[in-house]
């Protein structure tokens, strides 16, 4: 089983890029460019990768955007993932990030935009990893500054595969943000949320009925309100669950108690992703492995979710077709 969940053919679709820095590298990239972290050595730093929830780790998570000094550094960062994607046949991703806090920091939105771009025309190139960018507001700074970053972002649409809500996310719902992902729609780009992470059901509703989202961040607190569970089996909403995150932020005890299975048992279309892969010690393969390991969850539910992970991508038809071809024949082999 082991050896099948780390070779299968697999679709990440939720993973912020600043989430995949290693302590090592946040470490090297501080002093290479001469930034005050305020950790004395690795392990320390690696030590306070150990959050009560939430809004805790986003500040840790922001410690890693402040050591990123140019493209090239954000770059780097990308490639190093995709160097992990190679080895866990990761074969198309699609990231998150944000150009708000790069932004805040004196650059220029195609800071960003344009470090991921050219990470993913080399990661085509090398490994033949597809993909996109899919930058986030950061909600707890409102709706005024979300508009004022897709202003800053518009001109560069044709690099932006969606637009999700990310960062803390009680008390900012994804009604607040009705009009600007109107704007998001007008302008051709997928729309996502975060939604159902800490906050309850109703923020999954009011992802669904007021941005009109295409797939959901976590969801996981859908089961507390059943008319959704129904709306979501019916519609088949792609719902990016990330059980390490889950553990880590103390949304779940323990990996045995996280939820996955009977989401997986009422037939919502969830699929395992791995958010912030370094902070919560945990890409892709440990998320799986975890889960059959901790869990009612099968063999068969694995490759239920890497095929749900397939068709909930922004992949294009024939793309799917070919990363579907590629998880059936390995998996008839
Ligand atoms: N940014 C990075 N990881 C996140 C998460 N799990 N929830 C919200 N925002 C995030
Ligand atoms: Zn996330």
């Amino acid at each position: 089983m082991k050896k099948f969940i780390k070779k299968m053919p697999k679709v990440e679709l939720h993973m912020h890029v600043e989430g995949s820095m290693e302590a090592e590298t946040l470490w090297e990239l501080a002093h290479h460019n001469d930034y005050k972290i305020g950790y004395n050595n690795i392990d320390e730093l690696k030590a306070a990768y150990k959050f009560n929830n939430l809004t805790e780790f986003i500040d840790m998570y922001m410690l890693g955007t402040r050591v990123i000094k140019s493209e090239q550094d954000l770059y780097d960062v990308c490639m190093t993932y995709f160097k992990k994607c190679v080895e866990q046949n990761i074969q198309h991703t699609e990231i998150h990030s944000d150009i708000r806090t790069y932004v805040d920091y004196g650059y220029p939105p195609e800071f960003v935009i344009n470090a991921l771009h050219s990470a993913f025309i080399d990661a085509k190139r090398l490994y033949g990893i597809t993909g996109g960018f899919m930058p986030c507001f950061i909600r707890h700074l409102g709706n005024d500054v979300a508009q004022q970053d897709l202003e800053l972002m518009l001109p560069f649409k044709d690099k932006i595969l969606a637009i999700g809500l990310s960062a803390i996310e009680v008390g900012y719902p994804p009604s607040l943000f009705k009009d600007t992902f109107a704007k998001v729609r007008d302008a051709g780009i997928h729309v996502i949320a975060h939604a159902g992470e800490e906050a309850p059901a109703d923020y999954i509703w009011s992802a669904i009925k007021d941005i009109k989202v295409e797939r959901i961040d976590h969801g996981i607190r859908c089961l507390d309100d059943e008319r959704l569970v129904e709306y979501l089996v019916e519609t088949q909403l792609p719902l990016t669950v990330c059980p390490q995150s889950n553990v880590a932020l103390k949304i779940f005890k323990d990996m045995s108690q996280h939820t996955l299975p009977i989401m997986l048992d009422k037939g919502l279309n969830v699929s395992i992703h791995s958010d912030d892969p370094a902070h919560f010690n945990a890409y892709l393969t440990e998320n799986m492995l975890s889960i059959v390991e901790n869990t009612a969850v099968t063999k068969a539910g694995i490759i239920q979710m890497a095929k749900n992970a397939i068709n909930g991508s922004f992949a294009n038809s024939e793309r799917k077709k070919e990363l579907l071809l590629n998880l059936n024949n390995y998996c008839n082999n």
